[in-house]
C-alpha cells in the first residue's frame, strides 16, 4: 500500500461508520497555548472540553502535524532514530462525547488486522496501569492473549499541553522481528522492534495547568496513528524513512551530497535531516509561517539553518533548500493542493533564507579565522592534544575565549556547534563554560528587562472588577452616555507622566471610551461631572473588560458614587473608524496584488494615519504600491455596507473570517464584514459603509525585520490635506522654473541638461588655460625642474597641468602645489619616466610637511599627494625643490 492508498482506506473505514471526512486543518493552531498543530486532536480540542458543541460527534482527519518545539519537540532526534519527524501525517477517528472504549478498540482492531492485513500474532497491546476496562475489552472483546496485553504508567496517558484534554491511552504495537531488537512486548523490549502504529486516547479530564484535573462531562476518543510509521510497517521497511514518500527526497539528496544513502552513518544522517526538514520547512511555509527571531518563525528558521549548516559541513557550496522543497511539492502536492499552489513562493522564501544563512555561515567563520589566528593550532592529525586536558601551559593556548563564540552566535546568529566543529576540525577546542557563562549572563539581562509580578495596582483593578464586574462598552449610541462613577485613583508622578501633578485614573460602569486594543488606539474627551471634569487624554484596558480612563482634572473633579456624563471627541473617532476599516481593506488589497502569504503581524490605527505591518519576503516596489492603492480604492468607492456583528467563533470560522493566529479569541467573537470581500474577526470601531474612508493614500513602505514590512497610509482629510501640501510644492516648484505644472518633469531635465554642458565648458576652459600656462611654467625651469604654487588650483586640473608641463621638452622633474578651494591641500610630482629621478622621493618629505601622505604602489611617473596644512606649502616646495636639485 502507498501512501495516497492508505490515506483513502483509513477516511473510507471511518466514513462507513458514521464519521464525516474533515481536510487536515492549518499547522498554526488557533489555541494559541501551541506553537504548533503537534496532533490530529488538537483543531478539536474545544469540543472535547465541552466549550464548543461540535457539528458532528463523529469526525476523520488525516492532520498535519509538526513537533518541534515545545512540549512535543522531536528536533533534535531526527536522523538518528527510525522513527522520528519533525513533520508527519497522524491519522485519527474521534468521537466527541459519543462512542467510546467498547466500539474504538475493536473497530481499532479491525482496521488493522482486515484492511491493513497486519499478522495478528505480531500485534501487541499495551494499557493504562489503571485501565482494567481497555485491559478487559481486548481480551475478551477482540481476543488479544493476555500475554500480549502490557500495562504501563506515564506512557499511556496522553495530553496534547500542560493545559486541555488528556486521558489513559492504549496503543498498538507491531513486531517486526528479533533482527531489530531485544524481545519482551514494547514494556521491555526494543522500540526498533516493536513499533508503536496506533494511540487511542480516551478523554477523560481537562488539566488546568497546575496539574489539577477535571473529569469532562463528555468522554470521547482521540486516535493517533502515524501514516509514515504504518506505511513502513505494510512496505515492510525497518526504518520509516525507507518509504514511498521519503524514496525522491533521499535521491535527492544523493545527488546533493555525491553519495549513496546507506554507505556511511554520518552522511546518512545528513540526508535523513534534508528530507525530514524539507518537508517540514514547505509546509510550514505553505501554512504561513515565515523564518523570523520569533516563536514559529524562529523554529523554521532553526530547521532551515539547519538543514543548511548540514549541506555547508559536507562541502556543498550550491543553494540546496530550494531543490528539496521542490520534490515536497511534487510527492505531497496531490493530497495537500495548496503546496502546488505555492510552489514558486515556497521556493522564493527558502532560497533567501539559505542566501542569507549562507553569508552568516562566511562572515562567521571569517571572525573565527581571525579569532584563531593567534592560537597554536595543535596537529590536526593528532586532536587529542587538543583537548584541554594537556599540558596546561599549551592548552591555553588550544582553547578559544567562549566570548568570542557568544559574539559569533549572538551578533551574528553562527550556531555554537558550527563554531565547535570548525575549531575540532583545526585541533583546537572552545571554552564551553566560558560560553554558557556569556549565555547566561545574556538570559539574565533579558530577565531583568521584563516586569515584576502583580503589583498594588492590579489588585485595586481586580478589585473593581470583582465589585462591579466589566466596564459595560457602549458601542454604537451616541459619543456621549451618563454613566456612574465606581473609583478614582490619583496617578503617582513618574517619568512617564513628569510634570502633571494631578492626573488621575477613572473607572465607570459603562463608558462609550474604546480602550486601546487590537492596534486601535484609545479615545480621549471629557467625563463631565457638577462640580468639575475629567479631560480625558487616554483609554486602556487595566485588566481584561476594564476601561481605565486616564485623564486631568478640572475644577474639583469627580467622586465615586456620582454620576456623570461621558462623552468622547467625536471628530477623531471618525478619523479612527475611517482608518481602522481602511486598514482591513488595505490587508485585503495586499493579499489580492501580492498573495495569500501577507499576514498581519501587528497594526497601529490612529487619528492621523494607520499602520500596517505584514509577513513579505521582499520589497513592494513602485508599481505594486500604486496597484495596491488602486486595487484599495476601487473597493471603497463601491461604497460597499459594512456589518459588524458577534457571531460564535464556528460560524466566523465557516464564513472564511481571517483570524490572527496567535490572538486569543473567545466563544463569541465579533466580525467585521467590510464590503463584498474583507471578513476579519475585529474589535474595533467601523465605518458604516466603504465610501466613508474617503481616498486611501500609501505614504511609506519600510523594512522592520527579515520578511516583515510596514506599510504607513493616511485616509479621509488627511489623504486631501496631503495631495493639496504636494499640490503645493509642485505650484511653487512650477513657479521657481516659469513653467506650468504639468511641465515641471520637462522644465527640470532641460536645466539637468544645461547644468551638464555647462560643467564640460568650465572643463574645457580649465583644460585650454592650463595648458597654456603650461607654457609658461615648463619656461620658469631651473636645470630642467620646475616648481610651482598654482594657488587654489582643483586637485584634478592640478595634476593635469604638471603631467603637460612634463611633457614640454628638457623637463625632468615638476613638482606643483595648490590649496583647492574644498580645503586641503593637493600635491603633484611628474617625472621625466626616462630620467633618473623618482616622483615618490621628490614628494616624500613634502607631503609630511603639509600634514598629508600619498600611497602610491612602485615608482609611478606621477604621484598625487594630500594634505590638510596649507600653511606648510612654501616648505614643502623648498624641500622637493631640494630633492630634485640637491641642496
Ligand atoms: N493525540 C494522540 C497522539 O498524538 C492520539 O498520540
Amino acid at each position: 500500500m502507498r501512501a495516497g492508498e492508505l490515506r483513502d482506506a483509513f477516511s473510507s473505514f471511518w466514513a462507513e461508520r458514521g464519521h464525516e471526512v474533515r481536510a487536515s486543518a492549518s499547522l498554526i493552531p488557533h489555541e494559541s497555548s501551541l506553537l504548533f498543530t503537534v496532533a490530529g486532536m488538537v483543531p478539536f480540542m474545544p469540543y472535547f472540553l465541552g466549550s464548543e458543541v461540535p457539528p458532528t460527534r463523529r469526525m476523520v482527519t488525516i492532520q498535519k502535524c509538526v513537533r518541534a518545539g515545545g512540549k512535543h519537540n522531536d528536533l533534535d532526534d531526527i536522523g538518528r532514530t527510525n522513527r522520528h519527524f519533525t513533520f508527519f501525517e497522524m491519522m485519527g477517528n474521534f468521537s466527541f462525547g459519543d462512542y467510546f472504549k467498547a466500539e474504538a478498540i475493536p473497530w481499532a482492531w479491525e482496521f488493522v488486522t482486515d484492511v491493513l492485513g497486519l499478522e495478528r500474532d505480531k500485534l501487541w497491546v499495551t494499557v493504562h496501569v489503571s485501565d482494567d476496562e481497555a485491559a478487559e475489552i481486548w481480551q475478551t472483546k477482540v481476543g488479544v492473549p493476555a500475554e500480549r496485553i502490557q500495562r504501563l504508567d506515564k506512557d499511556n496517558w496522553w495530553a496534547a499541553g500542560d493545559v486541555g484534554p488528556c486521558g489513559p491511552c492504549s496503543e498498538i504495537f507491531y513486531d517486526i522481528g528479533p533482527d531489530h531488537g531485544p524481545d519482551g512486548g514494547p514494556a521491555h523490549g526494543g522500540e526498533d522492534r516493536f513499533v508503536e502504529i496506533w494511540n487511542l486516547v480516551f478523554m477523560q479530564f481537562a488539566a488546568d495547568g497546575t496539574g489539577e484535573m477535571t473529569p469532562l462531562d463528555a468522554p470521547g476518543i482521540d486516535t493517533g496513528a502515524g501514516l509514515e510509521r504504518i506505511l513502513a510497517v505494510l512496505q515492510g521497511v525497518p526504518a520509516a524513512w525507507d518509504i514511498d514518500l521519503f524514496a525522491p527526497l533521499l535521491a535527492e539528496a544523493e545527488r546533493i551530497c555525491s553519495k549513496t544513502y546507506g554507505t556511511d552513518p554520518e552522511t546518512d544522517v545528513s540526508m535523513r535531516i534534508f528530507a525530514d526538514h524539507a518537508r517540514t520547512t514547505a509546509m510550514l511555509i505553505s501554512d504561513g509561517v515565515f523564518p523570523s527571531n520569533e516563536d514559529r518563525g524562529y523554529v523554521l528558521r532553526r530547521i532551515i539553518r539547519r538543514a543548511v549548516r548540514h549541506a555547508w559541513v559536507l562541502g556543498v557550496d550550491e543553494v540546496v533548500m530550494p531543490r528539496l522543497v521542490d520534490i515536497v511539492v511534487d510527492v505531497m502536492g496531490d493530497h495537500y493542493t495548496d503546496l502546488i499552489a505555492n510552489r514558486q513562493f515556497i521556493a522564493d522564501v527558502v532560497a533567501r533564507e539559505e542566501e542569507r544563512f549562507r553569508t552568516t555561515l562566511a562572515t562567521g567563520q571569517k571572525i573565527l579565522d581571525e579569532a584563531t589566528a593567534g592560537l597554536e593550532g595543535a596537529d590536526a592529525a593528532n586532536p587529542e592534544s587538543a583537548s584541554p586536558e594537556s599540558a596546561n601551559t599549551e592548552a591555553a593556548d588550544t582553547v578559544l575565549d567562549g566570548e568570542v563564540a557568544f559574539l559569533l552566535h549572538d551578533t551574528h546568529g553562527f550556531p555554537v556547534e558550527v563554531t565547535e566543529e570548525i575549531l575540532t576540525e583545526r585541533g583546537l577546542s572552545l571554552d564551553r563554560d566560558g560560553f554558557e557563562a556569556a549565555m547566561e549572563r545574556q538570559r539574565e539581562r533579558a530577565r531583568a528587562g521584563r516586569s515584576g509580578g502583580p503589583t498594588f495596582a492590579d489588585e485595586r483593578y481586580r478589585e473593581i472588577l470583582a465589585q462591579f464586574g466589566p466596564t459595560q462598552f457602549v458601542r454604537d449610541t451616541p459619543a456621549v452616555s451618563p454613566a456612574r462613577v465606581l473609583a478614582v485613583f490619583e496617578i503617582a508622578q513618574d517619568d512617564e507622566h513628569d510634570g502633571d501633578d494631578d492626573l488621575v485614573e477613572v473607572f465607570l460602569d459603562r463608558t462609550p471610551f474604546y480602550a486601546e486594543s487590537g492596534g486601535q488606539i484609545g479615545d480621549v474627551g471629557t467625563i463631565s461631572g457638577t462640580d468639575g471634569s475629567i479631560e480625558v487624554l487616554d483609554c486602556t484596558y487595566a485588566l481584561a473588560d476594564l476601561h481605565r480612563h486616564i485623564g486631568r482634572v478640572h475644577g474639583e473633579g469627580i467622586e465615586a458614587g456620582s454620576l456623570v456624563s461621558a462623552e468622547i471627541d467625536d471628530g477623531r473617532r471618525a478619523a479612527i473608524r475611517r482608518n481602522h476599516t481602511g486598514t482591513h481593506i488595505l490587508h485585503w488589497a495586499l493579499r489580492e496584488v501580492l498573495g495569500d502569504h501577507v499576514k498581519q503581524a501587528g497594526s497601529l490605527v490612529a487619528p492621523d494615519r494607520l499602520r500596517f505591518d505584514f509577513s513579505h519576503y521582499e520589497g513592494v516596489d513602485r508599481a505594486q504600491l500604486r496597484e495596491i492603492e488602486r486595487v484599495a480604492n476601487a473597493e471603497i468607492i463601491t461604497n460597499g455596507r459594512c456589518r459588524h456583528y458577534e457571531t460564535s467563533m464556528n460560524h466566523a470560522q465557516a464564513i472564511g473570517a481571517i483570524a490572527f493566529f496567535g490572538d486569543k479569541y473567545g466563544d463569541v467573537v465579533r466580525v467585521l464584514e467590510a464590503g463584498e470581500h474583507s471578513t476579519e474577526l475585529c474589535g474595533g470601531t467601523h465605518v458604516a459603509a466603504l465610501g466613508d474612508i474617503g481616498h486611501l493614500r500609501i505614504v511609506s513602505e519600510s523594512s522592520i525585520g527579515s520578511n516583515m514590512r510596514r506599510i504607513e497610509a493616511v485616509t479621509g482629510l488627511a489623504t486631501v490635506e496631503r495631495l493639496a501640501d504636494a499640490e503645493d510644492t509642485l505650484d511653487s516648484l512650477a513657479e521657481m522654473l516659469n513653467a506650468q505644472p504639468d511641465e515641471i518633469a520637462s522644465a527640470v531635465q532641460r536645466r539637468l541638461d544645461e547644468t551638464k554642458e555647462l560643467r564640460r565648458q568650465v572643463r574645457d576652459l580649465q583644460r585650454t588655460m592650463a595648458s597654456s600656462r603650461a607654457a609658461e611654467l615648463a619656461a620658469t625651469a631651473e636645470d630642467g625642474v620646475v616648481v610651482a604654487d598654482l594657488g587654489d588650483l582643483e586637485r584634478d586640473a592640478l595634476r593635469d597641468l604638471a603631467a603637460s608641463v612634463r611633457d614640454h621638452g628638457g623637463i625632468r622633474a615638476v613638482v606643483l602645489a595648490s590649496a583647492p578651494a574644498a580645503g586641503g591641500v593637493a600635491l603633484v610630482a611628474a617625472v621625466d619616466p626616462a630620467g633618473d629621478l623618482s616622483a615618490g622621493d621628490l614628494l616624500r618629505d613634502a607631503a609630511r610637511t603639509v600634514g598629508g601622505g600619498f600611497g602610491a604602489k612602485g615608482d609611478p611617473p606621477l604621484v598625487v599627494a594630500g594634505g590638510r596644512n596649507p600653511d606648510g606649502i612654501g616648505d614643502a616646495l623648498a624641500q622637493a625643490r631640494v630633492a630634485a636639485l640637491g641642496a
